[in-house]
């Protein structure tokens, strides 16, 4: 048996949030106790929190519902025939998975990769996305881009729309979106989106739209955010399932997707200003060493970011551009 495959029977095992001991676990694996706690010992490099008693064994510090494929394919109302779906355990970054995956076969639009957790998960402008074990979604969406790639940014609020009002579905109150494309609760963010696009030699193009969705951020990983950071199970009305919310971000995203390229960005527009949190207020944009203000007047339906100042409203686009209140 492979060792990633041991590291996921072990946490089968302790996802029940209960004690058991280093010899019932070993003897469960076919692995020594020191291997056991070899094995303990990765399982906190990805962001699990355990607790080790003598005489009682090893507890994870609480229960974990790890995604399953069944379970969201069975939850998902919508989308019966949509396209199919993959639950990987550890990866370095889902993005980059789904890459190599779109390199090696032929992707039906929609395609999703969600992972357990990332080891390298990135975040937009270089940043690093925190990604424990089992604890948040980080899932990949493939996306062919039929307008080449200058519908990248629109496609990207669209995705930011689609989680904000899946979000609103689920009875959480004030949600925001902020451009490009990050997702806040009660002024702390919950979401980020990534889009990895690439163009192929035939000039065909497509995106992998990565969405990172804090659900439950342990305490212990949470404190190398460097920003107001919330999570779904802080703002939620009642307890929420993982797979269940799994198989509706997937719905909510897929269908705005659809939707984006059968009418454009401009359906989006007015359902992005519902959520936009700096719509009609002071704004300062950071591009490198130039900085511009002016206040917020929403997006246009290419997605540039829209701002007046006391020349007129200036349309401003790019993945460096940093957005801020002034
Ligand atoms: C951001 O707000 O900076 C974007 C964060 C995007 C994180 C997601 S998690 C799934 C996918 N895989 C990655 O490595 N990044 C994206």
């Amino acid at each position: 048996m492979k060792q990633s495959q041991r590291l996921d029977q072990l946490i089968q095992q302790l996802s029940d949030g209960q004690f058991h001991s280093g010899q019932s676990l070993g003897e469960e694996l076919s692995i020594s106790r020191a291997a056991v706690n070899q094995h303990i010992h990765k399982l906190e490099e990805l962001g699990l929190e355990l607790f080790s008693v003598s005489g009682k064994g090893y507890k994870l510090s609480r229960q974990l519902e790890l995604l399953d494929k069944q379970t969201i394919a069975a939850t998902s109302e919508r989308f019966i025939h949509s396209p199919d779906f993959a639950v990987y355990s550890v990866v370095d970054s889902s993005n980059d998975e789904l890459k190599a995956l779109a390199q090696e076969q032929v992707m039906t639009p929609g395609y999703s990769l969600f992972a357990e957790a990332q080891t390298a998960g990135r975040g937009r402008r270089g940043k690093r996305w925190v990604s424990p074990f089992g604890s948040n979604l980080y899932v990949s969406v493939y996306w062919p881009l039929t307008e080449g790639i200058h519908g990248a940014m629109g496609l990207s609020l669209a995705v930011g729309v689609a989680l904000a009002e899946c979000f609103e579905k689920q009875g959480i109150e004030n949600v925001g979106l902020k451009w490009p494309n990050d997702v806040y609760i009660n002024d702390k963010k919950v979401s980020g989106i990534l889009v990895d696009l690439e163009t192929r030699t035939d000039g065909s193009a497509h995106s992998i739209i990565g969405i990172g969705i804090n659900l439950k951020m342990p305490e212990n990983v949470g404190h190398d955010i460097d920003q107001a950071w919330t999570d779904i199970s802080r703002e939620a009305p009642v307890a929420l399932s993982r797979n269940r919310i799994a198989a509706q971000v997937r719905e909510s995203v897929l269908a705005c997707l659809k939707q984006y390229d059968e009418q454009g960005l401009r359906v989006f527009q007015q359902r992005w200003r519902a959520y936009d949190r700096f719509w009609d207020k002071p704004v300062r944009l950071i591009m490198g060493q130039r900085e511009c203000i002016g206040t917020c007047r929403g997006i246009d339906e290419n997605g540039a970011l829209l701002v007046q100042d006391e020349t007129g409203v200036k349309r401003y686009f790019g993945g460096e551009i940093s957005l801020r209140s002034q």
